[in-house]
């Protein structure tokens, strides 16, 4: 099954400069609670920002690049049908869609799940969430996250499923 796994600020903002407009640790945890013994699948850009591949977790980097340009425990698939053939093969196989933009536009219509952290703040960004058509889904959990100190913002984890 195909997850997408975001963060987006007000306007769908999702990134800055290569990274995230924000740092909000609590959402860190939750990306690393959730898709820790699961599969990852990232654009080359996201990709490059990590510091490392992700551990604990299989890493999948969408790029037209060759293998070789990447980390040697990364798995390399170089097209949007090899990713859907990906998971077409492993039904049973959570496989978390972690973006960034261009990844999220050409996999919106084969999406199981959203896992979306909305975040009630404004941000300036130069990378944006595709606008995603929310009546195709059922939002099926949703927790507040606890905004303190280190998390400024008032934010929400949100999953949906496709009906
Ligand atoms: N807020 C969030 O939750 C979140 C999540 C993810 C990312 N982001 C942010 O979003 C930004 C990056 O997003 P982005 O949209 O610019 O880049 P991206 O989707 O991460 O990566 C784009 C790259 O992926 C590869 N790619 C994309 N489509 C492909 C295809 N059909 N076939 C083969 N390769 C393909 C290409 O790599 P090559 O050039 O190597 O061929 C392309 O340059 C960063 O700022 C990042 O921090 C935010």
């Amino acid at each position: 099954m195909l997850i997408f796994l975001w963060a987006e600020s007000q306007g769908r903002v999702i990134g800055l400069h290569g990274g995230l407009p924000w740092h909000l640790p609590a959402d860190m945890h939750y990306f690393k609670t959730v898709t820790t013994g699961h599969t990852i699948v990232a654009g080359s850009k996201t990709f490059a920002s990590f510091p490392r591949p992700l551990p604990n977790r299989k890493n999948i980097v969408v790029s037209h690049q060759p293998a070789t340009a990447f980390p040697e425990n990364v798995s390399v698939l170089h097209s949007l049908p090899a990713v859907r053939a990906y998971a077409a093969a492993r039904p049973q196989e959570k496989i978390f869609v972690v973006g960034g933009a261009q990844l999220f536009a050409g996999l919106l219509d084969d999406v199981d799940f959203l896992y979306r952290t909305r975040i009630d703040a404004g941000f300036d960004g130069d990378t944006w969430m595709p606008v995603i058509d929310y009546s195709q889904f059922t939002l099926i959990d949703q927790q507040p996250g606890i905004r303190n100190e280190k998390n400024p913002y008032d934010f929400v984890f949100e999953q949906y499923q496709r009906h």
